[in-house]
């Protein structure tokens, strides 16, 4: 069976094709990043009419690159929510005009399942039952995933998500949206200890997080320092920043290991990216002899595939 992805709920229009034989055969992902840059975040009326524009030629373009034509799909899946209502209603749109003109299923993939399964296109991909580190700009979450389609939510964000607060410090150190990977790039500049930042409940016995009060932890130290330009300085804070992050995802990732007596560990959403998150987690999960999965580089920040693959699995789950 050949299955259509198609993500469109932010600011990414994505089209993937997946065979339920051979795995992915192809994806695309069009990023709106540079025409939102200039107002410091997403604007949805404009990632909807992108989206209109885009959508239909990445579907060619997956197909053409795969060999196949429309009258090929068995089925299409597309991000039903969470989302911009007007950029998910293209995508959805889209979805059932095919669907209904080829007479195939549409299948709706919550955004999130998506991400939590995109590392089962990973190679060695995970093996039910794990724990699962959601963390994009939208969501950090830590849940128990004993098989597909039971997810036990065991603790998240009380306010901002993991992402959010890269963005925000981004901002506060002059860098242009999204944040994540130039506080990223920054902080391997930065000398760690030179700042210190809190790390929000990291101590607290649940499987909750914070990440606000960092934000303001990073506005005072920024407001009060002498030369807030200082590069050194700037990569100081950005170390300082990532630094508490990782420390706070790291020891909570140990904690809900523990306490689901489950040994491998699953990281998604756009922040599984990250390169100090990814080796300190992995770090502490070798350290238990457990093991740690992430989606391929390419899909962790939104994208067709991770929907394709959530849509093939709830098809297969229906079929007996
Ligand atoms: O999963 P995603 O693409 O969209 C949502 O569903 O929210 O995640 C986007 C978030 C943004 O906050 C972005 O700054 C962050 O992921 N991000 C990163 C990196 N790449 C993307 N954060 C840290 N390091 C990165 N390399
Ligand atoms: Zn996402």
């Amino acid at each position: 069976m050949l299955i259509l992805g198609i993500e469109s709920s932010c600011d990414e229009t994505g089209t993937a094709l997946i065979d339920s034989e051979k795995g992915l055969l192809a994806h695309r992902i069009h990023t709106q990043i540079d025409m939102h840059r200039a107002y410091g975040g997403v604007v949805p009326e404009l990632a909807s009419r992108d989206h209109i524009r885009r959508v239909l030629a990445l579907t060619d373009e997956v197909l053409e690159e795969a060999g196949k034509t429309r009258s090929d799909l068995g089925a299409i899946a597309v991000t039903e929510g969470p989302g911009l209502a007007g950029a998910l209603l293209v995508g959805i749109s889209v979805a059932h005009a095919i669907g209904y003109a080829l007479g195939i299923p549409v299948i709706g993939v919550h955004h999130l399942e998506g991400h939590l399964l995109a590392s089962l296109l990973a190679d060695p991909a995970p093996r039910f039952p794990f724990v699962a580190l959601l963390v994009s700009g939208g969501h950090t979450q830590f849940m128990r995933v004993q098989k597909f389609g039971s997810y036990e939510l065991l603790g998240e964000t009380l306010d901002d998500a993991a992402g959010e607060a890269f963005d925000k410090t981004a901002q506060l150190l002059g860098m242009c949206y999204p944040g994540g990977p130039g506080v990223s790039a920054l902080a391997e500049k930065g000398v760690s200890g030179a700042i210190e930042l809190p790390r929000p409940m990291m101590h607290s016995p649940d499987l909750n997080m914070s990440f606000s009060g960092l934000k303001t932890a990073v506005l005072n130290a920024v407001t009060k320092a002498p030369n807030p330009e200082d590069p050194q300085f700037r990569a100081n804070v950005a170390r300082a920043f990532v630094d508490a992050v990782t420390d706070v995802l790291a020891a909570k990732a140990v904690r809900a290991l523990k306490k689901t007596r489950l040994n491998s560990l699953v990281v998604a959403g756009g922040v599984s990216a990250n390169k100090q998150l990814r080796a300190r987690l992995t770090q502490e999960v070798e350290k238990r002899h457990g093991k740690i999965f992430f989606p391929p580089l390419s899909l962790c920040t939104d994208n067709g595939a991770m929907i394709a693959i959530a849509g093939l699995k709830r098809l297969q789950a229906m079929t007996p």
